[in-house]
């Protein structure tokens, strides 16, 4: 894996079978189209973040950091579940810590 630039950002939507079921698909897709031509922030799916139960869940690492932040529940209001943090705000989040 190549090491990432100071304010580059990574984005892993888990596709594990937990998160699946709760539309982690759909955000993967929907994060990818959101983000498509946002120079410095890269999208992608990856495996079982050991946080199943509160899914859809999001890793996000940030230049060189080693452990990055898992953010739970994303987008489980946009798939009809009513709690948890909204896919827009989640978007915003990952812009201003790619100005920071
Ligand atoms: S299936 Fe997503 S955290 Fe396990």
């Amino acid at each position: 894996m190549a090491e990432r630039k100071t304010n580059e950002i990574e984005v892993s939507v888990c596709l594990g079978p937990d998160c699946s079921t709760r539309g982690s698909e759909k955000l993967l897709v929907y994060l990818q189209n959101s983000f498509h031509d946002t120079e410095g922030i890269t999208i992608a799916g990856r495996s079982c973040l050991n946080r199943c139960g509160e899914g859809p869940n999001v890793l996000v690492e940030k230049g060189s950091e080693q452990r990055g932040e898992i953010y739970t529940g994303v987008g489980r209001k946009f798939f009809g579940i009513p709690t948890g943090l909204r896919i827009s705000d989640f978007i915003k989040f990952i812009l201003l810590e790619r100005l920071s």
